[in-house]
C-alpha cells in the first residue's frame, strides 16, 4: 500500500507517521509537509532513514506539485493532516487559515479524484478534522456525537468545517471513498509550544508568566496523542466509507485546573517548593470567540472498532513533563527558531 501523509512534520502528523512507518515496514509511507512554522523534521528524526519513508517538501496548495506526486507514486491512500492549526494564529491571520485548510484541502481531494479517475476500488481519502467545528457546548452534561450541528466560531474552526463539507461533497458528487474524524484536544511530544500545555510547561521551566485567558473556567476534552494516532490507524483501514468518526478522551479539564495540576507536576520535577509554579499563572484578556466547552462522545469508534484511549491524564501529564525536560534541545531549538535549518543541514547540504 502506497500512503500519502499530509502535514507528518507537525505535531500529530509526525506521531502518525511513525506509528505507520514502525507498524507497517510493507507500506510505502510518503509524508508531504510544507514546513512552515509547526512543521519540525527533528520530529520525524527517528524514522527518517527507514527504507518505506519518503519526505517531501510541498505545499498542499501548490496545483502542480499535488498532481505530479499522485501520479509518481500511484496512491492508495491518503492521511490528511497538513493544516494551519492554531486559534489564535486564525484570529489575526485568517487568510492563511482559508488558503491551506480550504483550498489546500480541496487540491488534494481534487487530485486524488483526477488520479483514481473513479476507479476506488482499494482507495481512501481520510480527512483529519477537529471538534471545535462543532457548536459549543454549556455546563449541561452534553457531548459532541457524530450528528452535532456545526457552528464554528473561529476562522480556523470555521476553515476546518469548510474543508469537511468539501470532503463529503466529494463522497457525495464523485462518490470518493471519504472517511472523517473530528478529535478533540491532542496533549504529548513534540507539541508547539504556542499551545496551552507545552507553552505553560516552558514558561514555567523558564519561570515566565503562564497566560490564563479570561477566567481559566473554559473546558477542554484532553486525549494522548498516541491514542490519536491509534485511532486514526483504526478508522484509515476499519472505517465504513463515507463515515465520520468522533475521537477524544473523556477527559474534561477547566483550563486553571489544568494549569494548577501542571505546576504541581513541574514543581515536583523540577525540585521547587510546592505552589511555587502556581504563583506564575497570571489571567490575561479572554480569546475573542472563545468557545466555553468542548466535550466528545467516542462511543460509536469504541463500538464499531474497537478503539478506546490507553493512558489516564495524570499519568499522561507527567510523561509529557518528563518528555520536554528530557529534550530540552528540541525546545530550544523551536522556540529560538533553529529547528528550521534542520531541513537544509538533512536534505540540502547532504
Ligand atoms: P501542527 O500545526 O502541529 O502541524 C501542522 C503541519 O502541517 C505542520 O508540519 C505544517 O508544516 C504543515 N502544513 C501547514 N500548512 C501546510 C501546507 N500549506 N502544505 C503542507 N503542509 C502544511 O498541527 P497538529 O496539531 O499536528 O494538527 C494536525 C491536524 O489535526 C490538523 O488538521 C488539525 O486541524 C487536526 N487536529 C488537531 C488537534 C490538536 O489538538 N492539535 C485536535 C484535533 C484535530
Ligand atoms: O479541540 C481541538 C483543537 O484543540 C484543535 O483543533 C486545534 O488545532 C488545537 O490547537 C486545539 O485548540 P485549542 O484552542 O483548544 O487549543 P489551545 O492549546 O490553543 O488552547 C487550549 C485552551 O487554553 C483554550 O481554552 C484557550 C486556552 N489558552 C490557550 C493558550 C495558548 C490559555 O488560557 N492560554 C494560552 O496561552
Amino acid at each position: 500500500m502506497k500512503v500519502l501523509i499530509t502535514g507528518a512534520a507537525g505535531f500529530i502528523g509526525s506521531h502518525v507517521a511513525r506509528l505507520f512507518t514502525n507498524k507497517y515496514p510493507e507500506y510505502q509511507i510518503v509524508v508531504l509537509d510544507a514546513l512552515t512554522y509547526a512543521g519540525n523534521l527533528e520530529n520525524l528524526r527517528d524514522i527518517a532513514d527507514k527504507s518505506n519513508f519518503t519526505f517531501i517538501k510541498g505545499d498542499i496548495t501548490d496545483e502542480k506539485l499535488i498532481p505530479e506526486i499522485f501520479e509518481k507514486y500511484a496512491f492508495d491512500g491518503v492521511i490528511h493532516l497538513a493544516a494551519e492549526s492554531h486559534v489564535d494564529r486564525s484570529i489575526s491571520d485568517p487568510m492563511a487559515f482559508i488558503r491551506t485548510n480550504v483550498f489546500g484541502t480541496c487540491n488534494l481531494l481534487n487530485a486524488a479524484k483526477n488520479a483514481w479517475k473513479g476507479n476506488f476500488e482499494g482507495k481512501r481519502f481520510y480527512h483529519i478534522s477537529t471538534d471545535e467545528v462543532y457548536v459549543a457546548l454549556e455546563f449541561d452534561g452534553r457531548f459532541f456525537t457524530e450528528n452535532t450541528r456545526y457552528a464554528p466560531h473561529s476562522p480556523y474552526s470555521a476553515s476546518k468545517a469548510s474543508s469537511d463539507h468539501f470532503v463529503r461533497a466529494y463522497h457525495d458528487t464523485y462518490a470518493l471513498p471519504v472517511v472523517i474524524s473530528n478529535c478533540s484536544n491532542n496533549y504529548g511530544a513534540y507539541h508547539f509550544p504556542e499551545k496551552l500545555i507545552p507553552l505553560a510547561i516552558n514558561n514555567i521551566k523558564h519561570n515566565k508568566p503562564i497566560p490564563v485567558y479570561g477566567k481559566g473556567e473554559n473546558v477542554r476534552d484532553w486525549l494522548w496523542v498516541e491514542d490519536h494516532a491509534r485511532a486514526i490507524d483504526c478508522i484509515f483501514h476499519s472505517g465504513k466509507n463515507g463515515d465520520t468518526y468522533n475521537i477524544g478522551g473523556n477527559n474534561e479539564w477547566k483550563n486553571i485546573d489544568l494549569i494548577r495540576k501542571l505546576c504541581e507536576i513541574m514543581d515536583s520535577k523540577l525540585g521547587r517548593e510546592s505552589g511555587t509554579s502556581a504563583k506564575l499563572i497570571t489571567f490575561v484578556s479572554d480569546r475573542a470567540g472563545h468557545d466555553l466547552r468542548y466535550a466528545i462522545d467516542s462511543s460509536k469508534l469504541q463500538a464499531e472498532l474497537g478503539w478506546k484511549p490507553s493512558l489516564q491524564f495524570e499519568e499522561g501529564l507527567e510523561k509529557t513533563v518528563d518528555w520536554y525536560l528530557a529534550n530540552r534541545q528540541w525546545l530550544d531549538n523551536v522556540t529560538s527558531g533553529a529547528y528550521q535549518s534542520y531541513y537544509e543541514q538533512q536534505y540540502l547540504n547532504s
